[in-house]
């Protein structure tokens, strides 16, 4: 980070931006500061002088908003979409999308996410393969008498166990494609391995890209299916060419709607506790 003190007008702006408190009053810049510095743009943002620059940080015009009402429309309206044409989506709509997924906060501003983009029919039919067997010999294990018990020693929630069954089954029967709804394009976020804040930063990149897509629009699914079955299996991981240093946090289906819910929803509100009132 750099200020230019020509530019500057000592207004201080950069100094209360700065989260990790790495600007004195003066401006004067931290001598750790290139240690410390998260790369934020916060300082850059906050200067009415344009007296700041950040390396790697771009600059957009600042915009005027969006209403409350809009927004809450937009969110209302999004749904997971499992009926794409067959038209592969552009590749300036992915672009879009990943620069939606960039704009996500991280923790640190670590920004260690790493988006992969798949549109190559073979490898999504061998991730699907790939997949499908994993959940095959995990139905397998299903069945097997006292797997309750293994249920209950994995932490699986009892509402769940029949759920489970249900999807085991429902993965590998041989009509249709249920595991990825038909989808040409598929978009799998990764974090490092190990790094626990890095999940949360690949889920809020996979959320900004989905409520993108809404404005394009293109349809998303998330896909827990693929994301849980690449953690427990080497080969769908090794299908969705993800190094074994890096976790699959969120796998989306993604491609023009063929169908358009005719509603939004209102969705009950999550449970809350104000207050430690229970
Ligand atoms: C973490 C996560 C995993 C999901 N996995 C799948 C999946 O594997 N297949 C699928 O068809 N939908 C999947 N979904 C979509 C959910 O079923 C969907 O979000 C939920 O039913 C609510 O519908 P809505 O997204 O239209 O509001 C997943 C959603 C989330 C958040």
């Amino acid at each position: 980070m750099t200020i230019d003190h020509i530019r500057c007008t000592r207004c201080q702006a950069c100094v209360a931006a700065c989260p990790e408190r790495l600007i004195g009053a003066g401006p004067v810049t931290d001598p750790d500061l290139a240690t410390y510095c998260l790369r934020c743009g916060h300082c850059l943002a906050a200067c009415p002088a344009g007296a700041i620059a950040v390396e790697g940080v771009g600059e957009a015009p600042a915009g005027a908003g969006v209403s409350s009402a809009a927004l809450l429309a937009l969110l209302r309206a999004r749904r997971s979409g499992r009926q794409y044409t067959n038209e592969p989506v552009a590749r300036e709509h992915l672009r879009a999308l990943l620069d939606a997924a960039a704009t996500a906060p991280s923790a640190k501003n670590f920004r260690a996410v790493k988006v992969y983009v798949y549109t190559d029919a073979a490898t999504i039919t061998a991730l699907r393969a790939a997949t499908v067997a994993c959940y095959r010999r995990l139905r397998g294990l299903l069945r097997l008498p006292g797997h309750r018990v293994l249920y209950r020693l994995l932490g699986v929630p009892a509402a769940l166990h029949e759920k489970l069954d249900h999807d085991a089954r429902f993965l590998t029967a041989t009509d249709g494609d249920p595991l990825l709804h038909g989808a040409r394009t598929l978009l799998a976020f990764t974090a490092p391995r190990g790094w626990a804040q890095g999940v949360g930063d690949a889920w809020l990149a996979a959320h900004s890209a989905v409520l993108y897509a809404e404005t394009i629009p293109l349809a998303t699914c998330y896909n827990g299916f693929v994301a849980q079955a690449a953690g427990m299996d080497g080969r769908v991981r090794r299908a969705l060419g993800v190094p074994a240093r890096e976790t699959t946090v969120a796998v989306l289906t993604l491609g023009y709607p063929a169908a358009r819910p005719h509603r939004a929803l209102v969705r009950e509100g999550l449970a809350a506790a104000w207050d430690l009132e229970g």
